[in-house]
Order: structure tokens, then sequence, then C-alpha cells
């Protein structure tokens, strides 16, 4: 085609090949015209050829699919990561009370995973949480409250959102991994709205939904980031209470740490007059109560005879 019209003895190239013999506007107008011509050849030309060069592609592709989608006999389905299950379950019953899904990044600096948080230097509460330092003084943050800070920052009140994801502590035994998985909630409102009985019956609701019929109890603790704080035991999943190994013979199973935000973290993200409240868990912990899964490590060992038990 584009021999015929642009080659050598093509039928536009003969057309210009006649503007030798013109002059002024007769020879300006011959010449616009043919140029448009040439352009829309041009422009459908390259076109066409897109439109071939797909369908060539098409064609390729649906030869090679064929080996693609030979499967061999012993190819096995998947299934979730039980981790990965259990976060999704925890995040479907906060989705349904309306809390917003926030992210911040893995690597962090000292200002929002510890300072902010109420962590000044030197604290002796930094010694709770282990932490992997690179060398110039960025971390990989020890837990989810930095995204706290970070939503509230970004962010007027109120707030009601939770924050999934991987945190990291310098920590390896039966029941610590150096990576593992926290759900962090914050709740802030304006005023004086929010207060301890809030987080209490969400979180009693919470447990109930995750583990069942479990008694639930709060136990004054500390965190720097919050005030009054307290750790969550749910009666033991394995003994009812009774008390056995697991719960070592107190009946009682830790699952959450929470509290009353503490004015100093406000202070810091340039809130005033609001109120709200915290908690964390670890998910990896929360899968092992469920699914009696008595090694935390192997949840990470990717050994298909635990993973085939939660097809
Ligand atoms: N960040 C705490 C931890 O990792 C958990 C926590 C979150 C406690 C929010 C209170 C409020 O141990």
């Amino acid at each position: 085609m584009r021999v015929k019209i642009l080659g050598k003895k093509g039928s536009l190239t003969l057309e210009f090949a006649k503007l030798k013999d013109m002059q002024g506007e007769e020879k300006k107008e011959f010449a616009n015209s043919l140029n448009m011509q040439k352009d829309a050849f041009n422009k459908a030309f390259e076109s066409k050829v897109k439109e071939l060069n797909a369908l060539a592609l098409d064609e390729k592709m649906k030869e090679n699919a064929q080996h693609f989608s030979y499967f061999d006999e012993n190819a096995q389905v998947g299934a979730l990561h039980p981790v990965m299950a259990t976060m999704d379950k925890i995040i479907e019953y906060f989705l349904a009370l309306n809390f917003s899904i926030e992210k911040g990044p893995l690597i962090e600096d000292d200002f929002h995973n510890f300072e902010a948080l109420n962590l000044p230097k030197s604290h002796p509460a930094r010694d709770m949480q282990d932490t992997f330092y690179f060398d110039d003084k960025r971390l990989l943050r020890t837990h989810t409250s930095p995204v706290q800070i970070r939503t509230m920052l970004a962010t007027k009140p109120p707030i009601r959102m939770i924050t999934p994801g991987a945190v990291f502590r310098r920590d390896l035994d039966l029941t610590h991994t150096p990576m593992f998985h926290q759900v962090e909630g914050l709740v802030v409102e304006e005023g004086q709205k929010v207060n301890f009985a809030n987080l209490k019956s969400i979180l009693e609701e919470f447990l109930i939904f995750m583990f069942g019929d479990v008694r639930v109890r709060f136990r004054p603790s500390f965190f720097p980031f919050t005030e009054p704080s307290a750790e969550v035991d749910i009666s033991c999943v394995f003994c009812k209470g009774q008390g056995c190994r697991v719960c070592k013979q107190t009946g009682w199973l830790e699952v959450l740490g929470c509290g009353v935000v503490d004015p100093n973290v406000f202070k810091f993200v340039g809130y005033e007059n609001v109120s709200g409240y915290a908690f964390g868990l670890g998910v990896e912990r929360f899968a092992m109560l469920l699914h009696e899964i008595p090694d935390l490590r192997s949840l990470f060992e990717g050994d298909l005879r635990l993973l085939e038990q939660f097809k």
C-alpha cells in the first residue's frame, strides 16, 4: 500500500512531481492539499500497522498459551496462610464498624517510632522493644504505632483507623520471631467524647467475635503512649480457664495492649482538645490461639504439611 502511494512511482509521489511545473498561489494550494493527503495516509497506515501487530501478538500468545495451561497432575491448589486469614478476620470486624485502613513504611525514623509516641531518648521503656537500626539511624519499625502518628499528622479528627502490617524486633524463641504482624487501632474524637469505657466495650466484643465464648479481663499495665494503659486477657481457649501448660496454669492468655491516648502524644501531632484510645495486637499470636499452633516459628517455615491443614 505504501509503495503504491508513496513509493518512487506511487500515485501521490507522481502528484508531488507536478509541483515543479507550478507557481505562486496555485503551487502553494496544491502543495498544501498534497501534504494533507500524505499526513492522512501516514496516520491511517500507522494505526493499521499497530492493529496488525497486536493481532499477530495475540495469535502468538494463543499459541504459547497452550504451554502455560498445561498442568502437571501434581500441581496443587494453595490456601491463604493462617496468619493472613487471621488478619483478614480481624480487618473484617473493624471494617464493619467503619474503621479506615491506613498504611505506613516499614523503615521508620526515631521520631515516628519512638519520640512522638512519648518515648524520649534514653527512656527505659525503649528497651521493651529491641530495635534493628540502620547505619544512618533509621530503623525497622518495632510496632505499628508510628502509623498512628503519621495518620494524625496527615488528617484531622475524627479518626477511626486500623493499620495492619509487619513489625520487627531482635528476638527469636518459641514465642518470638524477628518479624511478625500487628494490627493497631486508633480512635480520636474532638472534645472529651471518647474514654476508657468505649475502648473496653469495643475490645470485649471484638475478642468474642474472634474467639467465641471467652471471658475478657483488663489488667492495668504501662505503655508510654497511653494513660491509663491496660493489657487484655481472654480465658484460656485450650483449658477454658481451668489452668494448663499453655496458660501457665493461670487460666488466662494475654492478647492485646491498649489504653487512652496520652495527652503528650496529641501535643506531638499538634492536636488540641481531643480524646482518643488505641490498641495493638499480634496477629501470629491470634493465629496460634485460634488454630492451636504450638510453635510460632512453624508459621514461617512454609512447611506444606502445616499449611495444607488450612485449605
Ligand atoms: N505498640 C504496642 C506494642 O507493640 C501495643 C499498643 C498499641 C499498646 C496501642 C497500646 C496502644 O507493644
